[in-house]
């Protein structure tokens, strides 16, 4: 018997109060990195719920790990291996509650999937703009716990840009109400920023008010064949100069990158594979709120004045929807295809873009020169400046090893030169238990102080996920 799972039971119904069978999808990080054991699963159905349940486990020094798709890259949602951790579960917690259409506003519980609510929005003839590939698990707590990115980052921003209002259930069982929707609200420190971001580390969303769009008539999707990183960057520069506001989305992939989803899904047939002139493809997405016609004249301006000026060496506009859906397809394949290939080094980096083309140049001789065959998987988000770095065993190698043996060295190797191009070792995963070990070496320490003197006002206990961003 356990008191504390007594306590839970009752709040939340026996059912909800998993201890029992295959927990692996909660315990069981998405990359594979880790591997926990919870002392339960909690899954409570509403906020008053959320409210009780932490109670209970601040009554009894309990430690929470909030959870909502669990598809965080840098182990930020499992529990530790000792089985004392409890993982708060928000899926059930998934409903829709209201849209306010001349507020452009959605208000969501926080365990809602995030391809659900877009479709929420696109029913009321609105569009909900945070899109990534793992839209279909991904819930909005998590997406805000996170302050997620994903591919619509370069028009709409991240999810904090997103988000007008929270509700939040606190580390002492406190519910705060700020789902107020307000554009403007100066009354004093702005607590909605402080709970987007921290990861679970200083309360609970268990709902949120977001910014809603007017849908675009069209969205055009090109393909482009590049000659180098230095030609993405010109190429981008173009965009922005000839698409204004249309420019939605600018994905930059290395070949490297696309031969892993070629070998792991030969049913995706992607342009340019291979080709030699084409060291990296860019995805462009064009979004016209006129009309088809004027946005692929645009389209077809960027990508002569492109090929013109040798920013593109080739490049292909999607005909239609389908076609449109898979190119965008085959760029979120990426993930899985280096997951399929194996254990990796992530590095998700953020660097003033005019920067990039030379930090991948002197990174990737530093890598090659420690490392000789080395691969690079290197894709991302070149309109925010966001690079997945990504770092995988040599053909063959045994990838496991490969991180037991490589990973502190890469990743110090990798962090070093961020910091001397400028960057942040984080532009949209987050610390996680990953990082949390890095971010006092890239940090300044008057900001980790700030940031530990936070976590001790708003969580003195240090229940709400323990190790992750900051240590105590
Ligand atoms: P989880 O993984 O469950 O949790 C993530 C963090 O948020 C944890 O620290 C957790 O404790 C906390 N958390 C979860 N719910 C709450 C809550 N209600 N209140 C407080 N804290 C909470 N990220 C990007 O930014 N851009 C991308 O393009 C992108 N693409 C991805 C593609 C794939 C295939 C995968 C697997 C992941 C990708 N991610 C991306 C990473 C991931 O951060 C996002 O998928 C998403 O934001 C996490 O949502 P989740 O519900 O799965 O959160
Ligand atoms: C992406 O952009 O596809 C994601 O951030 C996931 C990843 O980095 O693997
Ligand atoms: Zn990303």
């Amino acid at each position: 018997m356990n008191p504390l799972l007594d306590a839970l039971r009752r709040i939340v119904g026996a059912n909800h109060v998993l201890t029992d069978g295959d927990l692996s999808a909660y315990e069981q990080d998405w990359r594979k990195r880790a591997r926990g054991k919870a002392l339960a699963v909690v899954r409570p159905g509403n906020t008053s719920e959320v409210a009780a349940v932490v109670k209970a486990c601040a009554q009894a020094g309990a430690s929470i790990v909030p959870q909502g798709g669990n598809t965080s890259m840098v182990v930020g949602a499992v529990p530790d291996a000792s089985g004392t951790q409890l993982v708060l579960s928000l899926q059930r917690m998934n409903t829709v509650r209201a849209v306010d259409a001349a507020n452009l506003t959605v208000t969501a519980d926080a365990g809602c999937v995030l391809q659900n609510l877009q479709e929420a929005a696109d029913r009321a003839g609105y569009l909900f703009p945070l899109s990534l590939a793992a839209e279909g698990s991904c819930t909005i707590g998590g997406n805000l716990g996170t302050n997620a990115g994903g591919t619509q980052v370069v028009r709409y921003g991240n999810a904090r840009d997103l988000c007008l209002g929270l509700e939040v259930v606190t580390a002492q069982g406190e519910v705060w109400d700020g789902l107020s929707g307000l554009r403007k609200d100066n009354t004093g420190y702005d607590l909605r920023d402080l709970f987007i971001g921290s990861e679970g580390t200083l309360g609970i969303i268990t709902a949120a008010t977001l910014k809603l769009y007017p849908r675009p008539t069209v969205r055009l999707t090109a393909w482009a064949a590049l000659p180098s990183l230095d030609a993405a960057v010109a190429l981008l520069g173009l965009a922005h100069t000839h698409l204004g506001a249309g420019l939605t989305g600018f994905e930059v992939m290395g070949q490297f990158a696309l031969s892993l989803v070629g070998r792991h899904m030969p049913q995706l047939r992607v342009p340019f594979l291979g080709n030699p002139a084409a060291p990296y493809c860019v995805l462009i997405e064009n979004s016209d709120h006129e009309s088809e016609a004027h946005a692929r004249a645009q389209f077809e301006r960027l990508l002569e004045l492109a090929l013109a000026q040798g920013c593109a060496s080739d490049a292909v506009v999607a005909e239609s929807l389908a076609q449109a859906r898979q190119l965008w397809h085959i760029r979120e394949s990426i993930p899985l295809a280096q997951a399929e290939e194996g254990l990796n080094i992530k590095h998700d980096i953020s660097i003033p873009v005019s920067r990039i083309p030379a930090f991948c140049a002197t990174t990737d001789a530093l890598l090659q020169r420690e490392i000789p065959g080395v691969r690079l998987v290197n894709f991302g988000h070149l309109g925010d400046g966001n690079l997945h770095y990504n770092v995988q065993a040599p053909e063959g190698g045994d990838a496991a090893a490969f991180l037991r043996d490589r990973e502190a060295q890469v990743n110090t190797l990798v962090f070093d030169s961020v910091l001397a191009f400028g960057g942040s070792i984080s532009a949209e995963h987050g610390i996680g238990s990953l990082k949390v070990d890095k971010l006092p070496h890239y940090k300044s320490p008057v900001a980790l102080g700030l940031m530990r003197a936070i976590k001790q006002a708003l969580d003195p206990q240090g229940i709400l996920n323990p190790g992750r961003v900051v240590r105590g």
